[in-house]
């Protein structure tokens, strides 16, 4: 037997035990005769005590263990002269009266602590090592806590888990796709799923009724902090809902989670906005509600007053930020850069505080008597020590956007998105369609099989880009977790989107044919949602990237450092696979 307890389950009540121990050397310690070992495994830390005066070649042995060498143990549980209270086998240590290497280690190029020296890259390129820190690891424990709770609330619910193929066909809409050349297919290749949209429609065709997976997910887009090339869904669908329905079972997992892993009960039912005041008030369509800060529109108030900035805007609007009235003209002209900053891309920002008396202070004083500014504060309700900001814009959605990002940055330095507190919401009644400009026609908000609200169908024709769709995303603290739709399941309002999105009828038949002709055989009416299972483990955690939940993750150029993927290929792969390259 190589051991008789993990290096994490010894306590006192386990003192004069004869246990036999076996993990990875964490670090060692001599203190005149006495050597001390941590050991460890992925349940804990257990400390190994030498003494040269019992047994000196034993001693000497443990004195020439390396860090990460893996050894056994075997030794009697003693009770701690020194207990150690922030570890729970704090209270007890071994005696060893035996030890064996099982394997030498090379020294690691980072320390394997909570807090690490090594960088990013080195742990990226050394991630089986960085998996053995504590942090880590329990990000790993969280993420299968997790998808083990999403399996038993689903099953529960009567859902069935289905695999569908990760070899697919290229779909023109969405993200670009990864593709696979076929060897058998010369000049053919399969693509790797974007989600697997269609074929959970084709299993409710089938009537299976309620369908999840747990499912890996291929997206050749631009990384961020909360996108990965691959990643996970819980991917679900149901027959026969209504969008209420659908949303009352997954606020349901959303809190059933919230519950059994986090042990935070969430009573409230979440709120439900529609994506025009998400945008209205947000200036985005996954608002961080955990505060407040709503815009306040100010263009009746700040107009006509010679201030062109303003009287020549499409938009006018701002944000108040309670008690910030003590930010400093240099704190000011930060957040003017931030607002400047091309990513963001604002022209300039006009700031108002709010002084001890009520009277109002701004950067635009000489244009506005202070009866405007006092009607401006009130617009926002605001108080003494509170602190406006404005932006303006000749595009209102851009400008709200704008006012978007200040207000999360304001928030983030007012320590309003402290991590640990939640704040569910359900953003729905997004539009069906928006206008790309580049390719002159319209896209699809969510995917092309998203049902218009049925009252709105009358627009398709007319005004498009006014048409709500019966879609919907879950946001908790700012992110976008979650989104689904109720989809078409009628072939002619199918066949008329797809007009709609500028396919010819042909090139819809080619791409997305078998659907169609699916429906043609008695489609039930359906809905469905997928999670994103990364994103919701990183808010568990609190992490900052969802490249942390994921043990073998990608980098930001999409390069898995330490596989060295992706790479070149052999000649004569490339012979078999029909593919000729253009750059070598
Ligand atoms: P959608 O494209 O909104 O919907 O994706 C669903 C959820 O998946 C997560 N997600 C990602 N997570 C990490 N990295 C990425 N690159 C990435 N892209 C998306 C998000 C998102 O909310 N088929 C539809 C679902 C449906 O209609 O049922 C779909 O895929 O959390």
């Amino acid at each position: 037997m190589y051991r008789t307890h993990t290096c994490g389950e010894l306590r006192i009540s386990d003192v004069n035990k004869q246990v036999t121990l076996a993990g990875w050397v964490q670090r060692s310690r001599k203190m005149g005769g006495m050597t001390f070992i941590d050991l460890r495994d992925r349940y804990g830390i257990t400390q190994l005590v030498f003494n040269e005066e019992v047994d000196a070649a034993l001693c000497e042995e443990a004195n020439r263990l390396g860090r990460e060498y893996v050894v056994q143990a075997v030794g009697v549980v003693n009770g701690r002269f020194n207990r150690n209270p922030n570890m729970p086998t704090g209270d007890v240590e071994i005696i060893v009266s035996g030890l064996k290497v099982l394997n030498v280690s090379a020294t690691p190029p980072f320390t394997i602590e909570d807090h690490t020296d090594g960088g990013d890259d080195i742990r990226m390129k050394y991630r089986y090592l960085d998996l053995r820190r504590n942090p880590v690891r329990a990000n790993l424990e969280l993420r299968h806590r997790m998808t083990i709770e999403v399996r038993s609330y689903l099953d529960g619910l009567g859902f069935l888990e289905v695999e569908t193929p990760v070899l697919v066909g290229s779909t023109p809409e969405g993200a670009r796709d990864f593709v696979v050349p076929s060897r058998m297919n010369p000049g053919q290749f399969y693509a790797l799923p974007q989600s697997p949209q269609t074929l959970k429609q084709l299993l409710m065709v089938s009537g299976f009724d309620r369908y999840f997976q747990i499912v890996k997910c291929f997206r050749d887009e631009d990384l961020r902090a909360d996108r990965q090339p691959e990643f996970t869904q819980i991917d679900c669908e149901m027959s026969f809902v209504e969008q209420e329905d659908v949303l009352n079972v997954f606020e349901g997992l959303s809190k059933h989670l919230f519950r059994s892993v986090l042990g935070i009960e969430l009573t409230e039912a979440f709120q439900r906005m529609p994506w025009c005041d998400a945008m209205k008030y947000y200036g985005s369509d996954k608002p961080d509600t955990r505060f407040g800060m709503k815009f306040v529109e100010l263009a009746d108030i700040m107009k006509g007053h010679g201030f062109s900035v303003f009287d020549d805007a499409a938009y006018v609007g701002g944000i108040c930020a309670e008690g910030a009235a003590v930010y400093t003209r240099k704190q000011l002209d930060a957040l003017t850069d931030f607002v400047k900053r091309p990513q963001i891309g604002a022209k300039g920002m006009v700031y108002a505080r709010v002084e001890a008396d009520g009277s109002v202070r701004s950067s635009v004083d000489k244009f506005y008597p202070q009866e405007a500014l006092q009607q401006m504060r009130d617009a926002f309700g605001a108080k003494p020590g509170d602190l406006i900001l404005i932006l303006s814009g000749d595009d209102v959605m851009k400008t709200r956007k704008q006012l978007g990002e200040l207000r999360l940055e304001m928030a983030a330095q007012l320590g309003l998105r402290d991590k640990g507190r939640f704040s569910c919401l359900w953003v729905v009644d997004f539009p069906l369609v928006e206008w790309d400009g580049e390719q002159g026609r319209f896209v699809a908000m969510h995917h092309p099989f998203t049902s218009p609200k049925p009252e709105d169908i009358h627009l398709l024709d007319t005004d498009p880009g006014a048409v709500r769709a019966n879609a919907y995303d879950m946001v908790i603290n700012g992110v976008e977790v979650g989104g689904g739709s109720i989809r078409i399941f009628d072939g002619a309002l199918q066949a008329r989107m797809f007009g709609l999105l500028g396919f010819t009828p042909e090139r819809a038949q080619e791409q997305f044919g078998f659907l169609m002709n699916a429906f043609g055989y008695g489609a039930p009416p359906h809905g469905g949602i997928a999670y994103g299972l990364d994103r919701f483990v990183s808010l568990f955690a609190g992490l900052d990237s969802i490249r942390d939940c994921i043990a073998f993750p990608k980098n930001n150029s999409g390069r898995d450092v330490m596989l060295d993927a992706p790479s070149a290929l052999e000649q004569s792969q490339l012979d078999e696979l029909n593919l000729f390259l253009k750059h070598r």
